[in-house]
């Protein structure tokens, strides 16, 4: 039985995904605050689930993560979507660190542990869910948008150092564009383009079977992103 680990599992993306792997069959070690949104999922299949509930900004997230493989036995995939952003108008600082605290440090953290993880038994998949927002600047909420930079970036590098360690550790960035989820803090109706959380979850599942190395979600989000590549600054600032 393959085994995944599912970080920030409690609701929206990863939540879907983790119920997605269990239907395929592995079985999956879940992760968040929310412990009781994590104990309603573990309803479903308590044998198969193992929940771990743990604030990835406050705890050692290597720590917590040696223990959940270990209650797992063993680890073939690793999921991060655990994630924030807030728009950020004044730029208060404690909105501005919370997001580089989780996207950034803690990201960091437990994909080097899962890179690491992997390195050793020369075999896994690493996924991170980042955003098509880290392709270009926000001044609405700046650091969501950078934090989602680094970790497109970041993954990348890692993609770059498994193949000079001749490793064979496979990484999907999923770039998703609007998906219907908490983190849209019910703005839903005053955003363009909001996809529904089922025709997210299977293009990136399809795209997680395949091992894609990065993948926007859903596709029509393909055309966005070819579009902000190109678009000069100039038009750019007056929309974000
Ligand atoms: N929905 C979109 O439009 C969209 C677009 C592009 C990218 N994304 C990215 O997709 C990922 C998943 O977000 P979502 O849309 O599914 O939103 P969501 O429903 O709010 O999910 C966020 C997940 O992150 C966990 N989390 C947040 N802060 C945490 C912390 N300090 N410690 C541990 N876990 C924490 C949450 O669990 P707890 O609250 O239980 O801790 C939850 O499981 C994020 O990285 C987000 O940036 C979303």
């Amino acid at each position: 039985m393959k085994k995944a680990i599912v970080v920030g599992a409690s609701s929206g993306i990863g939540k879907e995904i983790a119920l997605s792997l269990l239907r395929d069959h592995y079985k999956i070690g879940i992760t968040g605050r929310r412990i009781n949104n994590l104990e309603e999922i573990k309803k479903i299949d308590p044998k198969n689930i193992i929940v771990s509930s743990f604030d990835c900004t406050k705890e050692s997230n290597a720590k917590k993560l040696d223990e959940l493989v270990k209650l797992m036995g063993g680890l073939d995939m690793l999921i991060i979507s655990s994630g924030f952003g807030d728009v950020n108008k004044s730029l208060e600082f404690s909105i501005e660190d919370k997001t580089n605290q989780l996207n950034v440090v803690a990201f960091t953290e437990t994909v080097g542990w899962g890179f690491n993880y992997f390195s050793k038994q020369n075999s896994g998949h690493i996924v991170a869910i980042s955003s098509i927002a880290g392709i270009r600047g926000n001044g609405l909420a700046p650091s969501y948008n950078a934090s989602k930079a680094y970790q497109i970036n970041y993954l990348e590098g890692l993609r770059f150092k498994a193949y000079r360690l001749k490793k064979s550790i496979d990484i999907t960035d999923v770039r998703p564009g609007y998906v219907d989820t908490e983190i849209l803090k019910g703005n839903k109706d005053k955003i363009y383009w909001v996809q529904s959380l089922e025709k997210a979850n299977k293009q990136i599942m399809k795209a997680i079977y395949k091992k894609k190395k990065s993948v926007y979600i859903t596709k029509r989000y393909n055309i966005v992103a070819f579009i902000l590549k190109f678009i000069p600054e100039r038009i750019l600032k007056k929309l974000f």
